[in-house]
């Protein structure tokens, strides 16, 4: 059988590497769009073992005519669009480069495959913060949008690009609706990843308290092992759709704190209210985390928890990993790497 080709922009996110890594071992040849840099980041791809097994193109999304003559030249059977500035509260001070790299870059590609009427099979990474903030308890396909940043914004846009030419010309156009998902590989910007090292920084004496924003936010969070799984199955489904991925609870920042602190070992109370309240290590009094308003968001998205049964049910996504499984990988791995 002839080997199947896929490309994955954003290759070296958090996503990319582990769908990399899936793909590989389902035998696609891989194809990475990484844009230029003068220090290209591969540790991700490293960490994961297959660096060296990635074909790699550099090259600027929302340039029409370069991205063309790639997709064109390569002739791949799927391309899943990783790539997004991702980082919801950079999106504030930034909205126009969020627009072009969240948007305009999947419009290229969209329009590349019609106007060409290449058979290829395109995956959107679209996301919960899609919701915003709503009067439903748990989300799913049929909620509606109330996005609460200009990131959601641009992503919400190229949602519905998919679903109008997937109906308009006919192709295998999908979105995942991804609710959050964490790992070891995390960017070290986000709340788990910031938190995970930073409690195990200090432990290992090496790391000062921790600055956080919003405590009293609540995250349906994942295992990006198990969603790039979900990404897989709806690009493999029979027809194209949009799915929710999502586990169906919901926890805040401060649980999240107690879970990391709790596999460690580590006997924590939390203090005083909003802005003045701190997270204190019991043996010792000291400080490991305190509250900054600088890490508030200018316009917050409060709670998501996201309702995966469609997914679970028309196409048998089952998770490995629950919220305190996920809690324990990312520590232990970030303790590995001390030792
Ligand atoms: P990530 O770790 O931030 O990775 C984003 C990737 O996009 C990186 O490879 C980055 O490359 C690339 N990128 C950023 N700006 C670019 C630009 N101007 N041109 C080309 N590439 C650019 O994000 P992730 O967590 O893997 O998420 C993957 C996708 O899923 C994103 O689209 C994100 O918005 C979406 N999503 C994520 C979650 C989640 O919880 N993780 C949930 C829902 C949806 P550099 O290394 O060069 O910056
Ligand atoms: N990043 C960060 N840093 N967030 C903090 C902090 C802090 O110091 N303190 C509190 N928070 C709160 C934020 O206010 C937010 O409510 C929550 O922690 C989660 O923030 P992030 O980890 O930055 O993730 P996000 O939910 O904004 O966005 C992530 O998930 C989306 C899916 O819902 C990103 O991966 C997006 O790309 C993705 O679409």
């Amino acid at each position: 059988m002839k080997q199947k080709k896929a490309i994955i922009t954003g290759i070296n996110g958090q996503d990319g590497a582990y769908l990399a890594k899936l793909l590989l071992e389902k035998k696609y040849k891989v194809y990475g769009v990484i844009r230029r840099s003068s220090n290209y980041k591969l540790h991700r791809l490293d960490y994961l073992g297959i660096k060296n097994k990635v074909n790699y193109y550099h090259s600027e999304l929302n340039e029409f005519k370069n991205i063309e003559q790639f997709i064109l030249k390569t002739k791949p059977d799927v391309i899943y669009n990783l790539a997004a500035q991702s980082f919801v509260q950079y999106s504030f001070g930034n909205p126009s480069y969020s627009f072009d790299i969240n948007f305009d870059s999947v419009l290229n590609m969209l329009e590349v495959i019609v106007r060409n009427n290449l058979n290829i099979k395109f995956y959107q990474a679209s996301t919960s913060e899609m919701f915003g903030n709503t009067n439903v308890d748990t989300q799913n396909e049929n909620t509606m949008f109330n996005p609460a940043s200009p990131y959601a914004i641009s992503k919400l846009s190229s949602h519905y690009l998919i679903k109008n030419y997937r109906s308009s010309f006919k192709k295998f156009f999908c979105s995942g609706i991804l609710f959050n998902h964490e790992s070891y590989l995390r960017g070290i910007e986000f709340v788990t990843k910031k938190i995970v090292h930073g409690i195990v920084n200090q432990y290992y004496g090496n790391g000062s308290c921790i600055k956080l924003g919003n405590l009293d936010s609540f995250r349906d969070w994942g295992h990006a092992e198990d969603y790039v799984k979900a990404m897989y199955l709806i690009m493999n489904a029979k027809k194209p759709d949009d799915y929710v991925v999502a586990t169906g609870k919901t926890y805040s920042i401060r649980d999240f704190i107690k879970a990391v602190c709790n596999f460690i070992g580590i006997p924590i109370v939390f203090k005083g209210n909003g802005i003045n309240e701190v997270c204190i290590d019991k043996r010792n009094g000291k400080k490991i985390i305190s509250v900054d308003k600088k890490y508030f968001r200018i316009n917050e998205l409060y709670r998501l928890k996201g309702d995966p049964r469609k997914i679970k049910k028309n196409l048998k996504w089952k998770q490995k990993y629950n919220f305190n499984s996920l809690v324990e990988d990312m520590v232990q791995r970030e303790i590995d790497s001390h030792k």
